[in-house]
């Protein structure tokens, strides 16, 4: 497995892979992998023939005052997870290797990342995210990319980035990877105390909730009203529960002729936790 640090390492690599015509595929993560990252990694070996997983926790991305410090790094466990998952590169680089002094672009998406969920929540988290992940795509070459559908908005705001700017990649989303007990794996479940952690999967448990009373005819708005309600009562503070178009994010019409995803953030203690689930298998 190699590592690149710099910016003409990791292009060593990949222009080599490109003049073979081998597919190349990007799995973008933070760091302190865990099982959803490694079924990235599976989802990325299925699609392509060389697979680069970059590690950058990108500062752009955290407003002030939000996790960046307390944001866990473990970068040697993560490469022997790497190396056991067959990895052939990964892309480490620092922040100055990333954003140079003088460093003044930013990419701003419009469409789902003006939604009124995480962005209303996290004002600027997608220019950080749509800025680093076009430098990854552009930096790597990849003809595919892979993203966990945990961050489901960011998912979309990825793929909408990577089309408007007509960058040549294929933005694939994979399953969220849960707990034994529903809870979505996240490197943020570490912030959890053991009674919180008791507690978290009572999010998933919320929108299966409204899931359930929505496909039981009633309306979206009240089935989601109420498995809020429900979820503040076991003690979180909610952001937002609401039920969306699965593909453009807007409110639903009517959940029985539109793709309908579920997507919930509440805030259990210090740690803020995000899920989401389709309405129904094919959405
Ligand atoms: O989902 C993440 O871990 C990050 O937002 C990403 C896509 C790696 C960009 O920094």
């Amino acid at each position: 497995m190699e590592i690149a640090r710099t910016v003409d390492e990791l292009r060593l690599h990949s222009d080599a892979w490109r003049a073979l015509k081998r597919m190349i595929a990007i799995v973008p993560t933070m760091g302190a992998l865990h099982e959803g990252h490694l079924s990235l990694i599976r989802e990325a070996h299925r699609q392509a023939d060389e697979v680069i997983v970059s590690i950058f926790v990108n500062p752009t991305q955290f407003a002030p005052g939000e996790d960046l410090d307390a944001y866990p790094r473990d970068p040697e466990g993560d490469l022997e997870k790497l190396r056991a998952a067959g990895v052939d590169l990964v892309w480490m680089p620092s922040v100055q290797e990333m954003y140079p002094d003088g460093f003044a672009t930013t990419i701003h998406v419009e469409g789902p990342a003006k939604a009124g969920l995480e962005d209303t929540f996290r004002p600027g988290h997608f220019d950080g995210v749509a800025t680093v992940v076009a430098k990854l795509f552009l930096q790597s070459g990849a003809n595919v990319a892979v993203f966990g559908e945990k961050d489901y908005q960011q998912l979309l705001v990825v793929r909408r980035m990577a089309w408007d700017l007509d960058i040549p990649v294929k933005v694939t989303g994979a399953p969220i990877i849960r707990e034994s007990d529903g809870l979505a794996m996240s490197s943020r479940n570490a912030y959890l105390s053991e009674e919180e952690r008791r507690k978290a999967p009572a999010l998933w448990r919320a929108l299966n909730a409204a899931a359930e009373a929505i496909l039981s005819g009633t309306a979206p708005d009240q089935a989601t009203r109420e498995a809020r309600a429900d979820l503040e009562t076991a003690g979180f503070e909610v952001d937002y529960l609401e039920a969306r178009n699965a593909q453009t994010l807007a409110p639903i019409d009517d959940p029985s002729s539109e793709p309908v995803r579920i997507l919930g953030a509440a805030r259990l203690g210090r740690t803020r936790l995000i899920d989401n689930i389709p309405l129904r298998k094919e959405d």
